[in-house]
């Protein structure tokens, strides 16, 4: 189905009352997830659940990727720290016993009561505060040195919403504080991950056209808020800010080091007029790298389309569902990517560099450049922090995914089928509706609803 155009600026244009349908769905979810009869009144990962398994993400994997967060955060300081979105607590957990005083938000007064009553067991940390709010009403009264945005962003409703979210934080930070944005999903990354899962779950009895019509239905259910690094890069380019945005460290294979990234925005001390960045020297390969990392020289070196080890299998997946023929059966295409070998070029696993420099007392920073969807990243490496230069790191390419658009959709087509029940004998009635955009077709399922220019 192809939904007319100015009707879908129409339905998007009351983006205030969507946005706040939105937010009240996502407290919803989030309120019953806590009050699960598993999920323990203290900080835990019970709500934390794989989109390729649907059950809880493993232990291990948890733990790894909140030792790399926290380790993260502790490099910046946290005098003060205000927590937006804070869950269960596990940031606070971490943090809080380090920090002269904490203010910890969230969305969900069952996370918030939760929390509070934990935190009353704890008279090590009676300096931390809750309060049951949502991420645009706090911020802009409370002088803080560090601003945590973890795993949260990828709810807000849109653009707009994460920008006054942002200017909030901004407003209250002190000089010399950072915004911590955690957890960020990338962008460009997402077609790949929309495939990979949806191949996860396809029987080796259905066929290719069958897996592509369900990517394209999964592609229309994305609910969050995904984003191209570039959007921070504008953010902070704007305000003469720091910015370092990096993939996820941690040796785990979940979604979250796969699929995601860290960001740090800082304020220029009170002595500091602006950040600047020295232009690295570009090396061509990996070998370079190696030995600048032995001896570095003297300025920062930047290797560009690093293949992420991380994802190989992923990429390789996507691109062969693409080139597959329909009536191929999903058990064929897994044999025919079992048997692709690799992709060109060099290849490594973000966090090994990560602690290649660590080791050797240097910073690094890397993303994927804004559209790249095979997995490929750059890594910057410096003997003073990376001060966020766009035209090295990250691009400037500000795209954010719309999920008020796709909620839009997603009701045109329950809505359709319903109308259609009333006119046509059950027999005849499809069993599901897929609005599509203009120039895009199912078979392969291509993307371009999500460049809908609204
Ligand atoms: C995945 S949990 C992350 C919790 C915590 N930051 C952590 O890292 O453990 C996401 C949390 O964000 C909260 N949240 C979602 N949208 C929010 C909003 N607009 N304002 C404030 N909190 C929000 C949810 O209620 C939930 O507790």
């Amino acid at each position: 189905m192809l939904p007319d155009e100015a009707w879908l600026r129409s339905q998007v244009a009351d983006a205030t009352n969507l946005s706040r349908r939105a937010l009240r769905s996502w407290q919803t979810t989030y309120d019953l997830a806590y009050r699960k009869p598993d999920a323990a009144p203290r900080p835990g990962f019970a709500s934390w659940t794989s989109s390729f398994t649907r059950e809880q993400i493993p232990q291990p994997d948890m733990e790894d990727w909140l030792a790399g967060t926290v380790r993260r955060l502790r490099a910046l300081g946290h005098g003060r720290v205000l927590e937006i979105g804070c869950g269960t607590g596990l940031i606070v957990e971490a943090l809080a016993p380090f920090s002269e005083a904490y203010r910890a938000t969230d969305l969900s007064g069952v996370a918030i009561g939760q929390l509070r009553g934990w935190l009353d067991t704890r008279a090590d940390l009676a300096h931390v505060e809750t309060v049951h709010a949502a991420a645009h009403e706090v911020g802009q009264d409370w002088p803080a040195d560090l601003v945590v945005l973890n795993s949260v962003v990828q709810y807000f409703p849109d653009a707009a919403y994460l920008s006054q979210v942002l200017d909030n934080a901004w407003r209250c930070l002190r000089p010399g504080g950072h915004i911590f944005v955690g957890d960020v999903r990338l962008l460009g990354a997402l077609p790949c991950f929309v495939s990979a899962v949806e191949l996860g779950r396809s029987a080796d009895t259905d066929d290719v056209a069958t897996l592509w019509r369900s990517i394209h239905a999964a592609w229309l259910s994305q609910s969050e808020l995904v984003i191209d690094p570039g959007f921070f890069h504008d953010f902070a380019a704007d305000r003469h800010a720091s910015v370092s945005t990096r993939l996820k460290s941690g040796h785990s294979a979940s979604e979250m080091t796969r699929y995601r990234y860290d960001v740090v925005i800082g304020k220029p001390g009170e002595d500091e007029v602006a950040f600047t960045s020295a232009a690295p020297t570009e090396v061509e390969t990996m070998a370079a790298l190696r030995s600048w990392l032995v001896s570095p020289g003297a300025g920062p070196v930047v290797l560009r389309g690093i293949a992420n080890k991380r994802v190989l299998s992923d990429v390789i997946a996507h691109q062969a569902i693409g080139e597959a023929a329909a009536g191929l059966t999903v058990a064929t295409l897994r044999q025919s990517i079992a048997a692709r070998e690799t992709i060109a070029g060099d290849f490594a696993d973000p966090a090994d560099l990560e602690e290649m420099a660590a080791a050797r007392q240097l910073h690094c920073a890397m993303l994927a450049p804004p559209g790249a969807i095979d997995g490929r990243y750059d890594a910057w490496f410096g003997r003073s922090a990376y001060r966020g230069d766009p035209e090295v790191l990250g691009g400037r390419a500000a795209a954010v995914s719309q999920p008020l658009l796709f909620q839009v959709l997603r009701r045109f087509g329950a809505d359709l089928l319903d109308g259609l029940s009333r006119v046509l004998p059950a027999g005849s009635l499809p069993t599901s509706v897929l609005p599509v955009a203009r120039a895009s077709r199912l078979n392969p399922p291509l993307y371009e609803i999500f460049n809908f220019s609204l």
